[in-house]
């Protein structure tokens, strides 16, 4: 099947603020998310020659954190060699979070969350973030209606363009909005293995105007062509990606209900003749409320690929029984991020909640 060229969907988070429905996502960049990587000038040279091609293609959002280490000052090269937009700008969307160490927690103050502001400034080379979605370890120590207080206030005082949160549940986010905080989007793992956003976030972030940026919507790289037909991986899995959405799949009923869906999900690449991939991203951006999705890059390998999810129409044949195949496999239950936060559980104990040293 010939594809034309297809256009890259655009979606307006807030009047004004434009990005690509596809977010490059950087956590793939950072140093130690996979550990066979070299780093060095060669790598960084050639990484940068990839987000290149990634922007002029058209994918020109970013996501990056505080704690994804070295991404800020990579997408900052980026930045400044990137030629000015049309409206004087930079052209390009980048994306950024607050993500303060969990020891830091008990007693974080607005002298620090400046300083871990001021430090992402700088590191892009920016006066303003784009964006910044706020990430808070452990709901049992007060102290994040306040952090988001002080990053309203960098807001207001011009530092901040936009407010996100990542991995909220849904009653503090209430809070959060019932505060008058305006809260752009939210950053939150959404996939064909992971619907826990149905429960009760979705319908509360249509209701108050928050975008939902989905990640894991490939599940580290699993729901891809490269795993169909495939025995279930061998540990040490490749990168910490991998590590995280293997267990999501036990989440759906183990390797075995994992590939069922592969399957389901490849008839459906063949009819239309795009990739498993395709067909799992085009799911989550087809879902009431999402705006875009977070897709990680390692290089631009999957460029032209990921562009095909815009140019296909999923129908009923596709569609309906991938329904049939959810329903009976749910997967992981609650609000979000609920089972990573279960102290010492499965899902809790890979994260690591110490990144963010000052440099
Ligand atoms: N807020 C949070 O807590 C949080 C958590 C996780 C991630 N994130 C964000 O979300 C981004 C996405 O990360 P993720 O971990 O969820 O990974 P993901 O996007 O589900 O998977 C990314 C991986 O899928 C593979 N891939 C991409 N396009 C492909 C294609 N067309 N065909 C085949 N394979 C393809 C690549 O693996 P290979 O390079 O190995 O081929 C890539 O590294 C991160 O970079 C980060 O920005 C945020």
């Amino acid at each position: 099947m010939t594809h034309p060229e297809p256009r890259i969907r655009t979606v307006e988070l807030r009047p004004g603020y434009v990005i690509p429905r596809i977010i490059n996502g950087g956590w793939q960049l950072s140093e130690g998310h996979d550990p066979s990587s070299d780093g060095g000038d060669r790598l960084e040279a050639k990484r940068l020659s990839d987000l290149r091609a990634l922007a002029d293609a058209g994918l020109t959002a970013f996501d990056g954190a505080d704690i994804y280490t070295g991404v800020e000052a990579l997408y900052g090269r980026l930045l400044a060699s990137f030629p000015r937009g049309d409206d004087g700008g930079p052209g390009l969307q980048v994306h950024t979070k607050l993500v303060p160490d969990l020891d830091v927690l008990p007693h974080i103050s607005k002298s620090y969350v400046e300083g871990l502001i001021d430090r992402s400034l700088s590191r892009l080379g920016v006066e303003r973030l784009d964006l910044v979605q706020f990430h808070w370890w452990d709901w049992s120590i007060d102290g994040w209606l306040d952090t988001l207080s002080w990053l309203d206030e960098l807001r207001a005082k011009g530092k901040i363009r936009h407010l996100g949160v990542t991995n909220f549940d849904t009653p503090r986010l209430s809070r959060v909005l019932d505060q008058g905080i305006d809260i752009a989007a939210h950053q939150l793992q959404y996939s064909l293995l992971d619907r826990r956003p149905e429960s009760s976030m979705v319908d509360l972030c249509r209701r108050r105007n928050v975008c939902l940026l989905c990640y894991g919507t490939l599940a580290g790289g699993f729901l891809t062509d490269r795993w169909l037909g495939r025995p279930a991986p061998t540990e040490p899995l490749a990168n910490r990606s991998l590590v995280k959405y293997r267990l999501m799949i036990k989440e759906l009923g183990g390797w075995s209900a994992f590939q069922a869906l592969l399957r389901l999900l490849d008839e459906t690449a063949r009819r239309h003749g795009v990739s498993i991939a395709n067909v799992a991203t085009r799911w989550v951006l087809d879902r009431p409320g999402v705006a875009a999705a977070v897709v990680g890059v390692r290089d631009a390998r999957h460029l032209a690929d990921n562009l095909r999810t815009f140019g296909f129409e999923p129908a009923e044949q596709d569609v309906g029984p991938l329904r049939s195949f959810l329903e009976q496999h749910p997967g992981a239950d609650g609000d979000i991020y609920s089972v990573e936060r279960v102290v010492g559980g499965k899902h809790a104990v890979i994260m690591k909640t110490g990144l963010n040293q000052t440099d």
